[in-house]
């Protein structure tokens, strides 16, 4: 039961309609609480850093967040992955990405995440080819963006309802179809209306808009594709919307701010209670949000759903 790998536990969600969940950690401490949440709601999910929370957060360093979880992940319910490594960041400033997803690799990460979305389309299919053989070459899973996700940009957003409206930003299917076929990446991060929560030091602690999601352009681009797509920007969609997305093709959904803002707003006066915090918030978005209870029988299994 253990030994499913990464890309089979994506592979299983996204064909049986279920969701993968995955919980940055920004400060390690969460990390053990959200373990613990995922091995209490027998739920699979996954652990992961991304190279702006070991920068302008206290995660670390990538072996760092390898130590901590190679101490407190559990193999039952947990694998760990990397998120974004962008290209281009988000102050704009180009990233040695190769050289981060490589590190990632030798320390032990079970999947890797190339975020090209911020160059031309020829450019994001060159870099992610780049890293698809990096990582094939390693035996593990490559996810890719497409599209515009924002949010992590320092400086106001446009008016949501203006964004969405015209659907600025969002993936193009005829691009995502040409995309996943040259670039090799096994999942696909796609814009349909998510945004990613704020992290500047004056707007983290903000609550996020309630985001949309525009299923038929969704269903669009899963018919295209026939690789499992990943929703960033997993705080604060309408849970309808999030149910309806796994049943058109999201396999993997990420998740930072819901639990990251009620561990700083504790932890600076208890750390106990902000990794209460973390662990009741964490069972609440599988609980609640996401009803996938249980997930990690069927997906460590195979199988449909019973
Ligand atoms: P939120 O901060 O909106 O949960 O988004 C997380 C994310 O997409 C990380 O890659």
């Amino acid at each position: 039961m253990a030994s499913a790998t990464t890309r089979e536990w994506v592979h299983r969600a996204w064909k049986n309609g279920l969701a993968v969940p995955a919980f940055n950690i920004p400060y390690l401490p969460m990390m053990e609480p959200v373990v613990r949440a995922l091995a209490d709601t027998r739920t699979a999910g996954l652990i992961m850093v991304a190279r702006l929370e070991w920068i302008k957060f206290a995660a670390g360093s990538i072996e760092a967040v390898r130590d901590e979880y190679a101490r407190v992940g559990d193999r039952r319910v947990t694998r760990l992955h990397l998120d974004h490594v962008p290209v281009i960041d988000e102050d704009n400033l180009r990233v040695d990405y190769a050289a981060d997803i490589g590190r990632a690799i030798r320390a032990g990460y079970e999947s890797v995440m190339v975020d090209g979305s911020r160059l031309s389309l020829e450019e994001n299919i060159a870099c992610t080819r780049r890293v698809s053989e990096m990582a094939r070459a390693a035996g593990i899973p490559v996810e890719a963006e497409l599209g515009a996700v924002m949010g992590h940009e320092a400086g106001p957003l446009p008016p949501y309802e203006e964004l969405f409206r015209s659907r600025r930003g969002f993936t193009d299917p005829d691009e995502a179809e040409r995309f996943v076929r040259e670039s090799g990446a096994d999942w696909l991060s796609i814009a349909v209306g998510s945004i990613h929560g704020a992290i500047s030091d004056s707007a983290r602690a903000r609550k996020k808009i309630e985001a949309r999601l525009d299923i038929g352009h969704l269903d669009n681009i899963n018919r295209r594709c026939g690789v499992p797509l990943v929703l960033h920007g997993g705080t604060g969609i309408a849970r309808e919307c999030i149910r309806d997305a796994v049943r058109h093709g999201i396999a993997k959904i990420n998740v930072a701010t819901a639990i990251r803002q009620p561990y700083e707003r504790h932890a600076p006066e208890s750390p106990a209670r902000a990794r209460d915090a973390v662990y009741a918030e964490t069972v609440r978005i599988v609980r609640e949000e996401l009803a996938i209870e249980g997930s990690a029988e069927q997906i460590n299994n195979g199988g449909n759903r019973p």
